[in-house]
């Protein structure tokens, strides 16, 4: 998708929540996050794979953003490229990423530091291979502090603590290693580094994905908690979409690097209007189908290193057109909120508040 604004971006309230200011350069007056139309390609033997091509969004204070679509669709490309901590092959060929109004992508490494922890944290799927087997857990969440807001070894260690207190990690257990902490408290001591230096946005990439489900659920209730809380702003990436449909307000589905569409978790899991959503939530047992009706999307998804011209979404859509298959399909923007990029919709803003295209005659 083109330069599109958010809908209804608000100016953040971080600063009236946070010890600290916000960076030097912030504008008050500008909404927490505006990414506009972002450009992530990876290097490659074959040429430029373009796993983000064009993506734009924004996020609200306290607001949680769900990031859906199949394996290999750019969530984590996306959310690796708002802090620009990329593997070596990527390149961000293009695109803003404004956090209060400051665009980091022209940001050296250097002017991330003060960005990265303090602003926006990841915590990724699989703790165990985020932290040092030899450091005690304490330690590793203590880190952070000392580096990044400058504070003594003693009043790291005693915020790691409490922060390990707050995400359900009993104090005595602040000096285990992290072999000696089970799964779910290991993502838990995640979190609690994730939240050590207050930041405004926690990412979350597949933070559950490899918990059972009973800990999955507390893992979740954790971080809903810590967002009314402390009024963070969240970013959950997950195949999960009854994750998507419990935690978040909005969802943006991405395909082959893009936005098919966005908007209130409501409006797009009850009334989906691009053909893909529809795929994706008919391929989905606990929201739309039990087992016995469940749908498979036909097909496979594009190479990026050349993605079909036109709608990448066209070689499995049973409503493609001839226009599908050569013009990238421009947004529509619905009065609920939610926008769409597909050919079956009228282009630009449009009162027309649900419509659900009917399948064509004679498709799959
Ligand atoms: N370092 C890399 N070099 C080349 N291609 C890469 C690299 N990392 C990712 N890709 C490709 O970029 C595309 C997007 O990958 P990404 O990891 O962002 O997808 P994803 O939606 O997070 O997938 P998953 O759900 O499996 O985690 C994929 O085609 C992937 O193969
Ligand atoms: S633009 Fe055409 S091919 Fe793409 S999803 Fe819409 S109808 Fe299908
Ligand atoms: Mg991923």
């Amino acid at each position: 998708m083109t330069d599109t604004p958010t809908t209804g971006a608000q100016p953040t309230r971080t600063a009236s929540r946070r010890q600290w200011p916000l960076p030097k350069l912030a504008d008050p007056n500008a909404p927490l996050l505006q990414v506009h139309d972002l450009q992530t390609h990876f290097r490659t033997d074959r040429g430029w794979l373009r796993a983000v091509d064009g993506v734009s969004f924004g996020l609200n204070d306290g607001e949680a953003l769900g990031l859906a679509g199949e394996s290999g669709c750019g969530k984590t490309t996306t959310a690796l490229s708002l802090v620009k901590l990329l593997p070596s092959n990527a390149r961000i060929k293009g695109g803003r990423v404004e956090l209060f109004g400051i665009d980091l992508i022209p940001k050296s490494e250097r002017a991330l530091q003060r960005y990265r922890w303090r602003e926006i944290s990841i915590v990724f799927q699989g703790a165990m291979n985020a932290f040092n087997p030899v450091i005690r857990v304490r330690d590793q969440i203590a880190e952070p502090l000392r580096d990044r807001l400058n504070q003594s070894e003693a009043a790291a260690r005693a915020r790691a603590v409490e922060l390990l207190d707050l995400v359900g990690i009993p104090r005595k257990r602040a000096d285990a290693y992290p072999h000696e902490l089970s799964g779910g408290m290991r993502q838990r001591a995640m979190i609690a580094m994730a939240l050590s230096c207050d930041p405004a946005i926690v990412i979350g990439d597949e933070p559950t994905t490899a918990l059972d489900v009973m800990v999955q659920a507390q893992i979740l209730q954790l971080l809903e908690k810590l967002r009314t809380d402390l009024g963070l702003s969240l970013i959950l990436i997950t195949h999960d979409l009854s994750v998507i449909a419990e935690t978040c307000d909005r969802v943006l589905v991405m395909y082959a690097g893009r936005i098919a569409e966005e908007g209130p978790v409501s409006r797009v899991f009850t009334a989906p209007r691009h053909p893909y959503t529809q795929k994706l939530l008919g391929a989905f047992p606990s929201i739309h189908a039990d087992r016995r009706t469940l749908e498979v999307i036909p097909g496979q998804p594009p190479d990026l290193v050349k993605p079909p011209p036109g709608c990448r979404f066209a070689p499995r859509c049973a409503f493609a057109m001839p226009i599908c298959t050569e013009v990238v399909p421009p947004e529509t923007h619905f009065a609920d909120g939610v926008r769409v990029a597909c050919h079956l919709y009228p282009i630009g803003d449009t009162d027309v508040p649900t419509p659900t295209p009917a399948p064509p005659m004679g498709a799959p």
